[in-house]
């Protein structure tokens, strides 16, 4: 079933628990993030970014939409950090039932004054609205990007921020990157911050870059006020891994119903298990 996310994470933040939301470009993975929802009876949220959307166009929302339509657990589909007003209409018009702004390379002063704009813009439709605040590390490769040096979120902005937006979830920045670490290996993550920002903020927080950092750490977030946590490396390495792997075994293989059902079944396996680890498994 096709809902708002501001239903999906209200629920996660008061149990506790997180609910995934995973990068899809192509129906592939919107069939391993479903089939892995239905299978684990969780909570999903399938997530588009505007590098994505250049690929696979606006019409495949259409295809998002009736396949959510047509399961019985709960999905939203969200706009990953769209970049502007007009990322955010292009979203609305297209049946996205959450979008992100992110401006969180603005000044303060401008991310809210964008935000708010969104903010009203979206909540007229009945649409939530994710924003950032401080900004997420970015590792080579990923199409999310990122900053190269990560600004932490501080908390009393951050209570200022939802306080003047009104936004129904915020991406913090607590040490996390999009993508593979690389060079220096899996960060700590700052959860004394994410305990003071949870503290004063009150309304359920984003988790970025959750690919590649320690199991143990991630299942410390959502016990702080992490409702959502968006998956996009670990899913898709998983994916083309296989799809190389086969391709090296079968050098003549072509038809897709050949090669693409090792690399579902990969993909939904590190799905599956990072459903049971952000406890969101049976919480349908
Ligand atoms: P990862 O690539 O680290 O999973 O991050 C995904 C993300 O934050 C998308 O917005
Ligand atoms: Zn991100
Ligand atoms: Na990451």
């Amino acid at each position: 079933m096709l809902m708002n996310m501001k239903e999906l994470l209200d629920v996660a933040y008061r149990n506790k628990f997180a609910v995934g939301s995973f990068n899809v470009a192509n129906s592939e993975f919107v069939r391993v993030v479903i089939e892995s929802a239905e299978e684990k009876q969780a909570p999903a949220i399938i997530q588009i970014h505007p590098n994505e959307l250049e690929l696979v166009g606006d019409d495949f929302l259409a295809y998002v939409r009736e396949s959510c339509k047509n399961t019985k657990v709960p999905l939203a589909i969200h706009l990953d950090h769209g970049a502007s007003v007009k990322d955010v209409m292009r979203a609305i018009r297209n049946g996205y039932t959450s979008v992100m702004i992110d401006a969180s390379h603005a000044s303060f002063a401008d991310n809210i004054a964008i935000t708010k704009e969104v903010v009203n813009i979206a909540h007229a439709v009945n649409v939530s609205v994710e924003a950032e605040l401080g900004t997420i590390g970015s590792n080579e490769g990923s199409s999310e990007g990122g900053a190269d040096k990560i600004l932490y979120t501080n908390a009393d902005d951050a209570q200022t921020f939802v306080e003047e937006t009104g936004i129904d979830t915020l991406a913090v920045a607590i040490g996390t990157s999009h993508g593979q670490y690389k060079h220096a290996g899996k960060p700590e993550l700052k959860l004394d911050l994410l305990a003071e920002i949870h503290q004063k903020v009150g309304i359920p927080l984003v988790l970025h870059g959750g690919s590649d950092n320690k199991d143990e750490e991630i299942a410390q977030t959502y016990l702080h006020g992490i409702a959502k946590i968006n998956l996009s490396t670990d899913m898709k390495n998983a994916f083309f891994k296989a799809v190389r792997q086969f391709l090296l075994e079968n050098e003549g293989a072509y038809e897709p119903d050949v090669i693409m059902p090792s690399a579902r079944k990969a993909a939904k396996e590190v799905v599956k298990h990072k459903m049971d680890l952000f406890q969101s498994t049976n919480k349908a």
